[in-house]
């Protein structure tokens, strides 16, 4: 008898979580059962407690959060060094990834005293790698870093250090929104990565480096980044048509289309376009937008005729809301990293509360 295989593990469950649920037939995202919909109406730091221990924070909670992974958003000499060193052309999740397991996990600041102190290292973790990202864009993009100034908020930190400038009240619900759609989605390449990980009883930094290594590729998070420059390729919204035509003949994937799981609308691109057409409305990035609603439209198009669907993913148009935002497009999957690190830490907990070593078998099919 044959063993059967399942290479993708399309279907196969491996485990329970009860941070997010991905309802792929109805297109519907949830974190502990509240709705990605709701969520987005409110502040990060409130959802990220809300993700990782499963209760609200007051208002004044939120803030005193805000402020202190703000100011946890930064990075220790020895790491400022390593940076330093590297070559100024390293992909910044390659810098991510390098910077990760060597990462300063002691706070700066004393944490707020109602957080739990389990949650500590991983926050502090999380702070430096949005430190880490704002950090390398300056040495990457400007040969030196940036001094934002103090008081900021840790999105508006974020922001103000990549644009070396104030972000405004749109800019800042914009990125908030984002941050809030990607924080968590089950058991994605990168998540189930870092379970894995967390299974042979590695550390949190070693866990969230894998992770981030399997969040770089462009079937996963690097399909962010992927998306805009085929746009940018094709170049106008009226070359689209033949473009993707030719590129389904040829086998060849668009990037940012179609999910495993979702067999409707990705719930967080049907928030991501409206908000992306708005952004881009008038702005230098209405061409590229219209060149992904063009592309859009034909892949449908192409599927349909072959009594297929497929729908964009989150990534389809968050570049074109980041561009609006100020961000390269080279900066979008570590951006992406920058919120979705709050979920694998979250991840990693919950996998560690009932830990069992993740050993799956392979057929032998040598001699
Ligand atoms: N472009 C062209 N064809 C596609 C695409 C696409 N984007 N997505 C699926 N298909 C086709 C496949 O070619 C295949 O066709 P076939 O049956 O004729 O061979 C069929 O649809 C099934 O596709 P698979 O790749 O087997 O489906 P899977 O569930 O493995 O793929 C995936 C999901 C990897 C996301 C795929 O849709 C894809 O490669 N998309 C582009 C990359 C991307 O956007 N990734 C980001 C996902 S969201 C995230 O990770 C945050």
């Amino acid at each position: 008898m044959t063993d059967a295989i399942n290479t993708g593990l399309e279907g196969v469950i491996v485990g329970q979580t009860e941070l997010s649920n991905v309802e792929g037939d109805v297109g519907r995202l949830t974190y502990r059962g509240e709705s990605i919909d709701t969520l987005v109406e409110r502040d990060f730091p409130a959802v990220i407690i809300w993700l990782m221990a499963g209760h609200w924070i007051s208002p004044d909670e939120c803030r005193e959060l805000d402020k202190w992974l703000a100011d946890e958003s930064e990075l220790s000499a020895v790491e400022h060094q390593v940076l330093a060193q590297l070559p100024r052309d390293t992909h910044p999740m390659a810098v991510l990834q390098a910077l990760t397991p060597i990462a300063h996990l002691e706070p700066m600041r004393t944490p707020p005293t109602w957080l739990e102190q389990t949650w500590v290292p991983g926050l502090v973790l999380a702070a430096r790698i949005n430190a880490a990202v704002r950090i390398w864009h300056n040495l990457a993009t400007h040969g030196a870093p940036f001094d934002v100034p103090d008081g900021l908020g840790f999105l508006e930190k974020l922001l103000y250090g990549l644009n070396r400038e104030a972000p405004g009240q749109g800019a800042l619900k914009a990125i908030n929104t984002t941050q809030i759609l990607q924080l968590d989605h089950s058991f994605n390449a990168g998540t189930f990565a870092g379970r894995v990980i967390a299974s042979t009883g590695a550390s949190l930094s070693a866990s969230i480096a894998g992770s981030l290594g399997a969040l770089s590729g462009p079937l996963h998070g690097g399909a962010d980044e992927a998306a805009v420059m085929m746009a940018r390729d094709i170049g106008d919204a009226s070359r689209a048509d033949t473009w993707v035509r030719d590129a389904l003949a040829n086998k060849v994937k668009i990037m940012g289309m179609g999910h495993r799981e979702y067999k409707r609308l990705d719930p967080r691109a049907a928030i991501l376009k409206p908000m992306a057409k708005h952004f881009c409305e008038g702005t230098q990035w209405q061409p590229l937008m219209e060149t992904l609603m063009a592309v859009e439209d034909t892949c449908q198009a192409v599927f349909s005729e072959k009594g297929k669907e497929i729908h964009a993913n989150l990534e389809f148009y968050k570049g074109a809301v980041y561009l609006a935002l100020g961000v390269q497009e080279r900066y979008f999957t570590s951006l992406f990293a920058c919120s979705r690190v709050f979920g694998w830490i979250s991840h990693f907990h919950e996998f560690n509360r009932a830990p069992r070593l993740i050993r799956p078998r392979a057929l032998y099919s040598g001699r």
